[in-house]
């Protein structure tokens, strides 16, 4: 028995995401690259390699990461790097896409060893979650005039877009491809590879995947361009639980439950995006407030049905905690970080992480 709290990462059920990439990569010709900044659980990358290009990612430590643990295809990208970032950044990546012409002009000769490209910001929004939307208006994610990328055409070879977020709605995805061919095909025309980012929910359940890959490969096509992906949340979508242990249980007007997790320091997004968290089946004659232990007042996973009458010592299981929550988990109120388990193919669970006191203390100074 894992001590909880764990993410459990259940390798069959990535698989199943895997093998959608697979298919999306043979039929369409794109390539896939896994974006770190969703997922960087290295354990599990074994897997994951023989599914996908490489990775892609937002830092000197990111892409540090991509070369050494995963390899194949590397990707550096971040939103500016510092001048004393640079040529590391470059001796990990095999292709660099700056920000900024601005970046583009300050690190172009230090990375001319490796393939170069630039940020697109095509200005059309797939989202109304402003926090989340990469075309919100003054937004620093890219340059959008076509002028000055004109200018920054001779020292670049590629463009990468992503402006989508969570997006589940193919026909969406089609209408905005069509809007950036619109706006940009002339450049789109004169480079050789285009990533269009992550944000595209293919892995999802009936996601028209050959219609997508039929989009794709008419875009490869029309452009003479290498297409790229960068699925962070579709790579690992439904593979993973946050395993938690009831501690205690109250009546305060409501039922509450408290577990040994906190949504704060291990499922942060959530409570970044006003989401809950998610229980199955949540069904049943028992409601209670799951709410996490740190102080935090509103530190609630979220209101869930369930069979029995929830007791100390009871498992409560969260589901799809894989992408933005262990890159995203701190020590907030010193909680105990959940250790990381993987359920291999043949079904024997492994802990291949668990954090201690030493891990919390030396997350500071
Ligand atoms: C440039 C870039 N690529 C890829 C991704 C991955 O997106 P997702 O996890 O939604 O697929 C992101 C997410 O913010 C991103 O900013």
């Amino acid at each position: 028995m894992i001590e909880t709290p764990y993410y459990l990462i259940d390798k069959a059920k990535l698989l199943q995401n895997m093998e959608k990439i697979a298919q999306v990569r043979e039929r369409s010709g794109a390539k896939a690259l896994l974006a770190l900044k969703c997922f960087a659980t290295w354990s599990v990358f074994d897997l994951m390699r023989d599914y996908m290009d490489g990775t892609t990612s937002s830092s000197l430590n990111e892409v540090r990461l991509g070369h050494e643990r995963f390899g194949k295809e590397t990707h550096a990208y971040s939103v500016a790097y510092a001048d004393h970032e640079i040529d590391e950044v470059v001796g990990h990546a095999d292709k660099i896409i700056f920000n900024s012409i601005g970046q583009l002009d300050r690190f172009a000769d230090r990375a001319s060893g490796i393939v170069r490209g630039l940020r697109l910001n095509p200005q059309v929004s797939s989202s109304s979650f402003d926090l989340a939307d990469p075309a919100r208006p003054f937004s620093r994610l890219g340059e959008w005039d076509a002028e000055k990328i004109e200018k920054a055409m001779d020292r670049i070879s590629g463009f990468m877009i992503h402006n989508h977020c969570e997006n589940e709605d193919f026909e969406l995805f089609d209408r905005i491809l069509g809007q950036i061919e619109e706006n940009f095909g002339a450049l789109l025309s004169r480079v050789e590879w285009v990533s269009l980012g992550g944000g595209i929910h293919f892995t999802g359940e009936n996601y028209p995947l050959e219609t997508f890959c039929d989009r794709l490969k008419a875009f490869a096509d029309k452009y003479g361009v290498q297409v790229y992906l960068e699925p962070g949340e579709a790579s690992i979508t439904q593979s993973t639980t946050l395993e938690t242990t009831v501690l205690d249980t109250l009546y305060n007007g409501k039922h509450l439950a408290i577990v040994d997790s906190s949504i704060e320091a291990h499922m942060l997004d959530l409570l970044i995006y006003r989401e809950s968290a998610k229980v199955t089946p949540n069904k049943g004659p028992h409601r209670y407030l799951v709410c996490g232990k740190s102080c935090l007042a509103g530190d609630i996973f979220g209101e869930f049905d369930f069979e029995r009458e929830l007791k100390v010592g009871d498992r409560v299981s969260f589901q799809d905690a894989a992408g933005y929550t262990m890159v995203k988990k701190n020590w907030f109120n010193g909680v105990k970080m959940p250790a990381i388990a993987v359920r291999e193919l043949d079904g024997s669970i492994r802990t291949v992480r668990e954090f201690t006191y030493a891990d919390y203390e030396q997350s500071l100074s």
